[in-house]
């Protein structure tokens, strides 16, 4: 054990791609409506990354920010963290790719698959690094390109994603910072959000619908607003606080109907919920940093605050985050 043993978020960085697609767009690829859209879920805009730019790319630009923020040099991490469902490459991981590009040299460098929940699973491995002693600086990355596993011919999903990255430098403190993490899984779920392909389940395939995210979002929604409530109440009675006590809720972005009944339920009001999925879309695992990111840089969200993080995604996976900042 150090002598320091917390962690503590010391900087925040995001980024999102230049292209901005609206609703009105979509209305001429799919058979839906700008209005629908808005209703059921919120989201008027996404960002879409351009040709040839990458996860990686998105990733590097939200790392520098953060580590700006945070006052350290890529030679001070000692873990680097990428959290995506949309990597680059096979392997190398993105996470070595970001190292390389950072000119970080020997640290470990991994990426984090738990799809929308990843950056929250990211966030309590860096979490138990530090506690344990085994690192003391951590760069922790969301960061997707999910127009490329978007089916643009399928209006069930394709409205609903979009591209971008957040990151956080997550620091060893004598003060806490993470008051706890809780992460989850159920893999029964598989079927109702995944990718069907794979590098190993049919590789190279030419069928879209194969290689493209499918979702019964009917279905899913449920499972996340019953889930996403319970996770919310059981972080908050292992650290014996009341909702009430809560500065600010920073969820995944998915379905702005999902993030209010999270809200309603922990009587939170709308200016205490950081709301980005009207202009991001969902981003997965980069919707929570760049949340976090935008409510940082704007002067909302401010040191010693009381923050919960919690995020649903395929598999089904789940976690939640509480926090000081
Ligand atoms: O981030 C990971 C976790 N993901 C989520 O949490 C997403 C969870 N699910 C959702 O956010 C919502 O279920 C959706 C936004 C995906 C869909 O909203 P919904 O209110 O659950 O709609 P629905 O799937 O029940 O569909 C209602 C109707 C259907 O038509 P009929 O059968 O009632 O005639 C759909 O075919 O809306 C239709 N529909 C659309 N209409 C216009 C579905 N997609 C569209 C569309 N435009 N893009």
């Amino acid at each position: 054990m150090t002598d320091a043993p917390y962690s503590r978020i010391t900087g925040t960085g995001g980024y999102l791609p230049e292209r901005i697609m609206t609703n009105a767009e979509l209305e001429a690829v799919v058979d839906t409506s700008d209005a629908w859209i808005r209703e059921r879920t919120g989201i008027e805009q996404r960002r879409i990354a351009a040709d040839g730019e990458t996860t990686c790319d998105l990733a590097e630009v939200a790392s520098r920010q953060a580590m700006d923020a945070a006052g350290v040099t890529p030679q001070e991490l000692d873990l680097i963290l990428v959290a995506t469902t949309t990597p680059d490459k096979i392997f190398p991981s993105t996470a070595t790719l970001l190292q390389a590009r950072l000119g970080n040299h020997g640290a470990p460098a991994f990426d984090l698959q738990a799809v929308c929940t990843g950056f929250v699973y990211a966030l309590s491995v860096a979490d138990q690094f530090i506690k344990t002693g085994m690192a003391k600086t951590v760069l922790v990355v969301g960061a997707e390109t999910l127009s490329r596993i978007t089916n643009w011919e399928d209006r069930n999903t394709c409205v609903l994603f979009g591209d971008g990255a957040g990151a956080v430098v997550l620091q060893a403190s004598e003060s806490p910072g993470i008051l706890s993490t809780r992460i989850h899984a159920d893999g029964q779920y598989e079927t109702l959000l995944h990718v069907p392909s794979g590098p190993s389940r049919l590789p190279a395939t030419d069928d879209v619908a194969e290689r493209t995210m499918c979702m019964k979002g009917n279905e899913v929604f449920k499972v996340a607003v019953n889930t996403l409530s319970q996770i919310a109440a059981d972080i908050l009675s292992d650290n014996r606080i009341s909702p009430d006590q809560l500065d600010w809720l920073v969820p995944h972005q998915a379905n702005l109907r999902i993030i209010n009944a999270t809200a309603r339920k922990l009587k939170l009001s709308p200016d205490q919920t950081v709301v980005t999925v009207d202009r991001h879309a969902n981003t997965s695992s980069a919707s929570i940093p760049l949340a976090l990111n935008e409510a940082v840089r704007d002067g909302r969200i401010q040191k010693g605050e009381l923050i919960l993080l919690e995020a649903f995604g395929g598999g089904f996976t789940w976690g939640a985050a509480l926090l000081r900042f």
